[in-house]
């Protein structure tokens, strides 16, 4: 939990990526999903997200927040 929400953080071949863990379809918990080239899926519906627009192909206008990262050694720092 960062700044009162709920991040999904994501190591996808080396890049951190964070994003909100609550789905924007129903609330599904987006770090419980699987990453598969790139995109982030829910384990409730299988909506796809792309970690770097949060565009989702599934709604237009339904948009996944998507977090600045900063890694210093061992420590990551998100934009929110
Ligand atoms: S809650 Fe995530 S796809 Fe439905």
């Amino acid at each position: 939990m960062a700044g009162g929400r709920f991040i999904c953080i994501a190591n996808v071949n080396g890049e951190i990526c964070a994003t909100d863990n609550v789905c924007p379809h129903w609330g599904g918990p987006l770090g419980q999903g699987r990453i598969e080239d790139g995109k982030l899926i829910c384990p409730w519906h299988g909506w796809q997200f792309d970690l770097r627009t949060g565009e989702t192909p599934r709604k237009a206008g339904i948009r996944l927040a998507i977090y600045k990262v900063t890694v210093i050694e061992e420590d990551i720092f998100l934009a929110l």
